[in-house]
């Protein structure tokens, strides 16, 4: 059976069957490799892990908004979680229908808000009461009625970075549970919106079940009470935030474990589920494919600079994230050495790796970080001035070019210089 995803065979890395090697000769680095295959299976895993639930799987758009991998969501039969306009409209433009798309964000703009009551979406997760005034504003001017769900903060601390940690009282995200019942009351008043549903994603990157489990039970209470209140809760949109390991000695969240929690806690609720996974589909779907530039020896350090940079992947210097960095091509019999590896980019925080054990790599060759498919491209930059760089989907032993890289040209196509400055 063919082996979806990166893996070596006799020291040469391969996407699915197609080695690395050949696609950063003819498409050049830097170069962001996705397998389509794993990329597809991990959909599918997450589909089996919670089939008992039944929910409706919201691909989360902005972990990797790369079209072609869109396309494979739409033909998996999986909604779209959006936080934008644009967001949506990448959505749409794969054919991802209106009605499996929901629409999160804490600042969603009257234009924004607009556009996906024309488009039909079928969710707005609504985050405070001047939003609702919008949405519900926006609505009635459109003669049409909006489906909101209002995100709670069950106050629940996930283990992870302080940059994506969402479920505390300290983040602008949601309202706080304590105070939620009477928000709810004064939005339920609000016309032309109908008020069906909870949401609540505590943070990114959790790899522990019982997050999870504690944020529910405390939701489900709340979801309880609402409807002896008279508001009638029929969605429960449990958010995202399933982790994956980057790191070899850390483990994934166990989606099979979470699965019969969750089916245990939610049990008898009568509510449709709704998740927005992105990380777990799309991170270790991918690569950043480099070419070493230079090996700079310091009076401390080795550095090992390669042609991509920050620029292309921010998480390590944004968020501590650790990343596996390795040849495409093992050499047998060469030492290891600790390095840094470095981008060309002027900022001490332009790094993909510190103080990292590395075969002995030389100027020439080719490395991939790891685990780059999420939060990757979709945060990558032109600061520097640098182009952004191509993409490639591997699938079914073909390779697709589904982004070409940026020319200089293309750096400089919306600037207006000042024609009067000559
Ligand atoms: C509301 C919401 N849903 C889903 C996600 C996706 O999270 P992840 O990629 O960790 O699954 C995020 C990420 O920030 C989010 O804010």
């Amino acid at each position: 059976m063919e082996r979806k995803g990166f893996s070596k065979e006799n020291g040469k890395m391969l996407c699915d069957s197609v080695p690395v090697e050949d696609l950063v000769r003819e498409y050049g680095t830097p170069l962001y490799i996705y397998s389509g295959g794993l990329f597809e299976e991990n959909l599918l895993r997450f589909k089996e892990a919670f089939k008992e639930l039944s929910p409706l799987i919201c691909y989360s758009v902005k972990s990797n908004s790369c079209g072609a991998l869109l396309q494979l969501v739409k033909q998996n039969g999986l909604g779209a979680d959006i936080v934008s306009g644009g967001e949506l409209y990448r959505a749409l433009r794969v054919g991802i229908p209106a009605d499996s798309i929901v629409f999160a964000g804490v600042g969603k703009t009257r234009s924004e808000i607009e556009e996906a009551l024309e488009a039909g979406v079928y969710l707005f997760n609504v985050e405070s009461i001047p939003e609702a005034q919008e949405i519900s504003e926006a609505a009635g001017k459109l003669g049409k009625t909006a489906r909101i769900a209002i995100r709670v903060n069950p106050d629940v601390k996930a283990d992870t970075h302080k940059h994506i940690t969402t479920g505390t009282k300290e983040n602008k995200f949601g309202i706080d549970l304590e105070v939620a019942e009477k928000y709810f009351q004064q939005i339920n008043e609000l016309p032309h919106l109908e008020l069906i549903g909870v949401h609540c994603h505590i943070g990114s990157q959790i790899t522990d079940v019982a997050p999870y489990v504690n944020a529910m039970k405390r939701v489900v209470r709340f979801v309880n009470m609402l409807r002896e209140e008279g508001i009638h809760i029929k969605v429960l949109n449990l958010g995202g935030g399933y982790g994956v390991a980057y790191h070899p000695e850390e483990n994934p969240l166990d989606l099979i474990t979470l699965g019969k929690e969750l089916k245990k806690i939610l049990e008898g609720l009568d509510c449709q589920i709704i998740m927005e996974p992105g990380r777990f589909i799309s991170a270790p779907a991918g690569i950043l494919a480099t070419r070493v530039i230079y090996v700079k020896e310091g009076i401390k350090k080795t550095f090992v600079i390669i042609d991509g940079a920050v620029s292309e992947f921010i998480r390590p210097v944004l968020y501590d994230g650790y990343h596996e960095v390795e040849p495409i091509q093992d050499k047998q019999g060469r030492k290891n050495k600790v390095v840094d590896v470095v981008g060309p980019i002027c900022e001490s925080g332009d790094f993909f790796a510190k103080d990292r054990e590395l075969q002995e790599v030389q100027s020439g060759e080719y490395l991939a970080v790891r685990d780059t498919g999420a939060y990757g491209f979709a945060m990558a930059s032109n600061y520097n001035s640098r182009p952004f760089v191509s993409e490639v989907v591997v699938y079914d032993r073909n390779h697709y070019l589904v982004r070409q890289k940026n020319t200089y040209a293309d750096l400089v196509k919306d600037e207006i210089l000042v024609s009067e400055w000559q």
